[in-house]
């Protein structure tokens, strides 16, 4: 069985290898004849089917619109030094929006962890903002700050609060943003979209004014389990081996939380009083405590909503994926998650820090 304890020192499987595509065809094969014998066993109980079941912002700006596609879903247009893993069509945004609603419950129903003085949050930076529904919430919350969401897909909504703009910025490219033009810089599920960790809360910490505050919200995709119910070789135990294997093809660090790696670049970039709160959080309801129920009922939906979805793109990087074997794991990923017998959790981490108020321009 797989613990947190090997989580925490980096063993989290990211080091370790996924089955073939053949082995998922086989796990059908032999789930859909276990189903075919219960349903045969209980046929006269239900009469429900089985089935049932350059600078950053000049260099994109141009060529936004340009999404790619691969079977059938679009994905951000291949310009400059941007690879993002997931789709941004509408399936994937429902995805994002619904993890938004889990990740305020897990932090008690609150968009930020770093202790911000509200008259003194003027200037607000999003990085890599998604669908924007943070951002949103954030500029209602402060409707005194002015916010500013970056990304490289345009799927931000135009309908938003006054105080808040998007805007078209690469951020592993030098941030077109002023020297402390910011007094928080938030930036949440970057994972697998970024190379230079260090030189990220490099640039956050030259944006961030003295006394402003940065803060990292990051999660793993490694499934695990305490009570020895997430099975070896199972297709949960195998979901977290996609994203590092297809972010090693990518030369993306998938790994910010198991190594450690937002506490230690944001102390190396200069922030002072780093503070770290670490959360298991389930997925699926198993959980007794209502409030982790419902955060891992809404990460369930969340995963199923645009299961092949996530999982396409780093697949495809990957050896000998084909689109059918995808949906032969997607199912047997439903399967386990349906079967309802794994008490699995993944770990997020939220890491927040502060620029000193003596600090002088670079
Ligand atoms: C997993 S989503 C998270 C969205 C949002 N932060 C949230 O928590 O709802 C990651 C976002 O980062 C964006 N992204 C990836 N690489 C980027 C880059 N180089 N510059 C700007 N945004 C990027 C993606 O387009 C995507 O919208």
């Amino acid at each position: 069985m797989a613990s947190p304890e090997s989580t925490e020192s980096g063993g989290d499987g990211h080091d370790g290898g996924l089955h073939a595509p053949s082995h998922w065809a086989a796990a059908a094969a032999a789930a859909e004849a276990a189903e075919t014998a219960d349903a045969d066993a209980d046929a006269n109980d239900s009469g429900l089917d089985s089935a049932s079941t350059t600078t950053s912002s000049a260099s994109i700006s141009s060529s936004i619109l340009e999404y790619r596609i691969i079977h059938g879903r679009t994905y951000h247009a291949d310009r400059g030094g941007a690879q993002y893993w997931a789709s941004n069509d509408d399936q994937a945004n429902e995805t994002l929006d619904l993890i938004h609603h889990a990740s305020t419950l897990s932090l008690g129903d609150k968009l930020h962890l770093a202790p911000l003085d509200r008259p003194r949050t003027r200037r607000v930076l999003d990085l890599g903002t998604g669908t924007g529904i943070w951002a949103v919430d954030f500029a209602d919350e402060f409707p005194a700050a002015e916010v500013t969401g970056t990304d490289i897909s345009p799927i931000q909504p135009s309908w938003v609060p006054p105080n808040l703009k998007f805007e078209m910025e690469d951020f592993t490219q030098a941030w077109t943003f002023r020297e402390d033009e910011f007094d928080y810089v938030h930036m949440r599920y970057l994972y697998g979209s970024v190379t230079d960790w260090a030189g990220l809360f490099r640039q956050a910490y030259r944006a961030c004014a003295p006394g402003g505050w940065v803060e990292s919200y990051e999660g793993s995709p490694t499934l695990l389990s305490d009570d020895g119910t997430l099975e070896e070789g199972s297709a949960m135990a195998e979901w977290g081996k996609f994203f590092y294997e297809g972010a090693r093809k990518l030369g993306r660090v998938f790994s910010p939380l198991p190594d450690h790696l937002q506490e230690r670049y944001m102390e190396e970039a200069g922030f002072v009083d780093v503070q770290v709160s670490t959360m298991k959080v389930p997925v699926g309801d198993w959980a007794k405590n209502p409030r982790l129920k419902e955060i891992g009922r809404f990460i369930q939906l969340s995963v199923e909503t645009d299961l092949e979805g996530i999982v396409q793109f780093m697949a495809g990087l990957l050896e000998g994926w084909s689109p059918e074997d995808i949906m032969l794991y997607g199912a047997q990923l439903r399967r386990e998650f349906r079967a309802k017998k794994t008490h699995a959790y993944y770990l997020q981490r939220v890491v927040w820090a502060q620029k000193p108020e003596t600090a002088s321009k670079s």
